[in-house]
C-alpha cells in the first residue's frame, strides 16, 4: 500500500491500521523525515514491512520515483490511499492570489491523478496487472464549501469527487475499485495549517454527532474500501463526518 502523506494525522492513522492488518506500507512524506522514519521504525518493530519515501505528490518526477522505489522494495502496488492535502490560512476568495492556487491545487488535484495515474499504470489486468483499490480522501469541504475559510480547499475537493467517479468507471472493468472518504472536522495538525490550531473544538457543535472524529474513525473506512469487503463498491464517496 502507498499511503501519501503518510508521516502524520490521518495518514498515520491508515498507514499503523494497514500495517496491522497485513499490508506492506510505503509511507511518502514531503517535509515529515523523522515523523515518517520513526513510523516506520514503529511498524518494522511490529513485524510489518514498510519504507518511507520522500516525494511532492504535485511533482511528477517526484510521482514517478515514488512508485518506482515502491516497486523495487516492495513489489507493484496493489492499494492506493490519496491522503496527502493541504490547505492554507482561511481567508476570503477576494484575498487568494493565484500563486496559493496553484499550490492547493497542485498537491490535492494534480497530486491525486498522478498518484492514481501510476497506480492505475501497474494495478490494471488490461496492462497486464492484478488489479487493486484506490482510495481519495476527499473532504466535507466540497458538499459545504468553507466559506470564509478556504473555497479553494474545497473546490479542490470537489475536484477529488470528481475524479474519483470518473476514474473508477473508466477502470471498473480492469480490476480496479476507486472510491473516496470524505471526512468531517477530524481531530489533525491541518486546522493550524489553516490558521486556527482549536478550529475542532470552535466547530464541534455543528456536527449532528457532537464531537470531533479521531484520525483512526476515518482510516478504518479507508481501509473497509480497500478491502474485500467492499469488493462491489466503486465510485462511492463515503461521509465519515458525525452527521455533517
Ligand atoms: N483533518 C480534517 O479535519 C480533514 C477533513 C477533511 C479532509 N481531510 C483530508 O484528509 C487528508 C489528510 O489530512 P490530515 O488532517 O491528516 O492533514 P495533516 O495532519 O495536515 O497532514 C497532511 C499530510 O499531507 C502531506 N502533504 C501535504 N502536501 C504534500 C505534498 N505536496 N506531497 C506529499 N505529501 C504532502 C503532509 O506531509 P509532510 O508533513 O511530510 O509535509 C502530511 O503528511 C487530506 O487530504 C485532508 O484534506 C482532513
Amino acid at each position: 500500500m502507498v499511503v501519501t502523506g503518510g508521516a502524520r494525522g490521518i495518514g498515520a492513522a491508515t498507514a499503523r491500521l494497514a500495517a496491522e492488518r497485513g499490508y506492506a506500507v510505503c509511507v511518502n512524506y514531503r517535509h515529515s523525515r523523522e515523523a515518517a522514519d520513526a513510523l516506520v521504525g514503529e511498524l518494522r518493530g511490529a513485524g510489518a514491512r514498510a519504507i518511507a519515501v520522500r516525494g511532492d505528490v504535485g511533482d511528477e518526477a517526484d510521482v514517478v520515483r515514488l512508485f518506482e522505489t515502491v516497486d523495487a522494495e516492495l513489489g507493484p502496488v496493489t492499494a492506493l490511499v490519496n491522503n496527502a492535502g493541504t490547505l492554507e490560512r482561511q481567508r476570503r476568495l477576494e484575498d487568494i492570489d493565484a500563486a496559493r492556487l496553484a499550490r492547493v491545487l497542485a498537491t490535492n488535484v494534480v497530486g491525486s491523478f498522478l498518484c492514481a495515474r501510476e497506480a492505475v499504470r501497474r494495478m490494471s489486468t488490461r496492462r497486464g496487472g492484478a488489479g487493486g483499490a484506490i482510495v481519495n480522501l476527499s473532504s466535507m469541504a466540497a458538499r459545504l464549501g468553507a466559506p470564509g475559510e478556504y473555497v479553494d480547499y474545497a473546490a479542490s475537493k470537489g475536484a477529488v469527487d470528481t475524479m474519483t467517479i470518473g476514474l473508477a468507471r473508466e477502470v471498473a472493468a480492469e480490476g480496479i475499485r476507486v472510491n473516496a472518504v470524505r471526512p468531517g472536522i477530524i481531530y489533525t495538525d491541518i486546522h493550524a495549517s489553516g490558521g486556527e490550531p482549536e478550529r475542532v473544538e470552535r466547530m464541534k457543535s455543528t456536527v449532528p454527532m457532537g464531537r470531533g472524529g479521531e484520525p483512526g474513525e476515518v482510516a478504518r473506512a479507508v481501509l473497509w474500501l480497500l478491502s474485500g469487503e467492499a469488493s462491489f463498491v466503486t465510485g462511492a464517496i463515503v461521509d465519515v463526518s458525525g452527521g455533517r
